[in-house]
């Protein structure tokens, strides 16, 4: 049992929760899987300026960033072919940490040498009733978050190979991102680097038939 620490309300860090050898076991599962859906450079929406990451993602729909905007979107934008699917070892992480159903978006992030992720808030799903988990790979990262309040207090942490990070309830909406990895900090990644996945669910779930079995009269209701 890995402990939970709590960094703010809401935020909570276990530290190793996959052991060394986990984590070689999921990244050579991730690459194997980024060789279907290869890693590209995103761009900003309106200004077009070039992410410092590289990014993919698994699962039934991808978080993409173009000209036109941010989206998520069933298919690889440079391929054109559906996203992997997750992989086991997270689905089996956010079955730990959420309720079902399971996330519908894993975004992969590359950090190399000076890649850095302003502060943001993951706000373009649908439903945000499940927690935003985060699975670190690789070099050391300094994460920063705050409030659902732009400009407010922040909490800095530094995540390691093998941490995980979950911000749900009144931190789903808080603003977070990566000041800087430290380079040469892990041997994981090939090529050196940090490599972040990130669990979301995106669309609300679907409610039971009406008439099925827990629907609600609404006459008994009013
Ligand atoms: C993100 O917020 O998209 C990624 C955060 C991280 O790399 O840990
Ligand atoms: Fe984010």
């Amino acid at each position: 049992m890995v402990a939970k620490i709590t960094i703010a309300p809401d935020v909570f860090l276990w530290r190793e929760k996959f052991s060394p050898r986990q984590q070689k076991a999921l990244l050579d599962d991730v690459l194997a899987r980024l060789e279907q859906a290869p890693l590209y450079r995103p761009v900003m929406p309106n200004t077009g300026k070039a992410f410092s990451v590289e990014e993919s993602n698994f699962g039934a729909l991808g978080w993409v960033s173009d000209k036109s905007g941010y989206r998520y979107q069933p298919m690889h934008p440079v391929t054109g072919t559906p996203w992997p699917a997750i992989p086991p070892a997270l689905l089996a992480l956010w079955d730990e940490i959420n309720a079902p159903p399971t996330p519908e978006c894993c975004l992969v992030n590359l950090y190399r040498t000076g890649a850095k992720m302003g502060l943001h808030q993951d706000r373009d799903e649908k439903d945000t009733s499940a927690a935003v988990i985060g699975v670190s790979l690789g070099d050391e990262a300094l994460f920063r978050i705050g409030s659902a309040v732009r400009g407010g207090k922040t909490a800095s942490v530094l995540l390691a190979s093998g941490d995980v990070i979950a911000f749900g309830g009144t931190a789903r909406l808080a603003y977070h991102g990566i000041d800087r990895i430290r380079p040469g900090t892990s041997r994981l990644v090939p090529g050196g680097g940090r490599l972040s996945l990130t669990l979301r669910r995106v669309r609300p779930k679907k409610r039971p038939p009406a008439g099925g079995p827990g629907a609600r009269c609404a006459l008994n209701s009013a």
